[in-house]
């Protein structure tokens, strides 16, 4: 596999499950592939997929930043070169209004990169509120906007919510799931993607997307924080699909055991 790194940092990016998600899917013939909640494309950027993939995120920012990567990597590069990293200038950079895609792709990419921790934080205003970062000798290489843009080459981006290109999914394409959590109570308390949080009723939703899924393999993800605190309900109360559940542990710095969950559908699962 030709793997790049994604070239932005994106809370519950999901690096660290490639090496695991090619050994699912190596036995399978891949028709499309659909990533919904796409964040930084960790999977995605892992993949060779011959045929055409739908990428898309309800983030307008962000999916304006993966166009003007795909069609104009150059003038991205242009613009984020002529900012320079410094406690002032992220400041001043995170306080313009760009009215160019180009330049708001490349403002993007510059205060994911020099911000605190590159989670992509708004206030109620909808203005980026993520304070500096203060990252020792960062240097940021541009080969990886160069990168990215001939892996996207082949691809259909949309800035939509995860049900709105459900009706492109065909037979034998594989659908990569990775929705935001939720909490049962509604209150997600530390992890912000996004101004408006995945809901229960998103999980709802979500739940009647994958009964959806017909004759398709598809591959989706939970995480269970200290095992039940946040929990995924669709998985075990609500989707109706028989699922072959894997978990494996990983160790991160936000708590101390993440378990993580990996539900197939059972046509995938016969494979592996
Ligand atoms: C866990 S992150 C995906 C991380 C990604 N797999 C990676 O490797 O970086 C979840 C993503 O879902 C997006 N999202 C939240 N609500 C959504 C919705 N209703 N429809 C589509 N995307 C949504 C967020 O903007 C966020 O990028």
């Amino acid at each position: 596999m030709s793997t790049i790194e994604p070239f932005i940092r994106w809370a519950g990016g999901k690096s660290w499950f490639v090496s695991f998600m090619h050994n699912l899917i190596k036995n399978i013939n891949i028709n499309h592939y659909h990533e919904p909640f796409l964040g930084g494309a960790a999977v995605f950027f892992s993949l060779d997929l011959p045929k055409k993939s739908y990428l898309s995120d309800a983030n307008e920012d962000l999916i304006n930043t993966y166009l003007q990567i795909r069609d104009c990597p150059d003038a991205v590069i242009t613009a984020f070169s002529q900012f320079t990293n410094s406690e002032k200038n992220y400041y001043e950079i995170r306080n313009l209004k760009f009215d160019n895609n180009i330049e708001q792709a490349a403002q993007f990419i510059f205060l994911n990169q020099t911000s605190y921790n590159g989670i992509y934080r708004v206030n109620k205003d909808g203005n980026y509120n993520v304070p500096y970062g203060f990252r020792k000798n960062w240097h940021y290489d541009c080969n990886r906007i160069l990168e990215a843009s001939k892996k996207l080459q082949n691809t259909n981006i949309s800035c939509n919510d995860f049900e709105s290109n459900k009706y492109k999914i065909k037979p034998n394409d594989l659908v990569f799931l990775d929705p935001p959590y939720t909490v049962s109570h509604n209150n997600n308390g530390f992890i912000e993607y996004n101004k408006k949080l995945f809901s229960l009723q998103d999980q709802y939703r979500l739940s009647k997307y994958i009964d959806y899924i017909e004759y398709l393999y598809y591959l989706l993800q939970t995480i269970k924080v200290n095992n039940n605190t946040h929990k995924r309900y669709w998985i075990s109360e609500f989707a109706t699909k028989k699922l072959f559940v894997h978990t494996i542990e990983q160790q991160k710095e936000i708590v101390n055991s993440i378990k993580s969950t990996f539900a197939l559908l059972d046509k995938m699962s016969s494979s592996i």
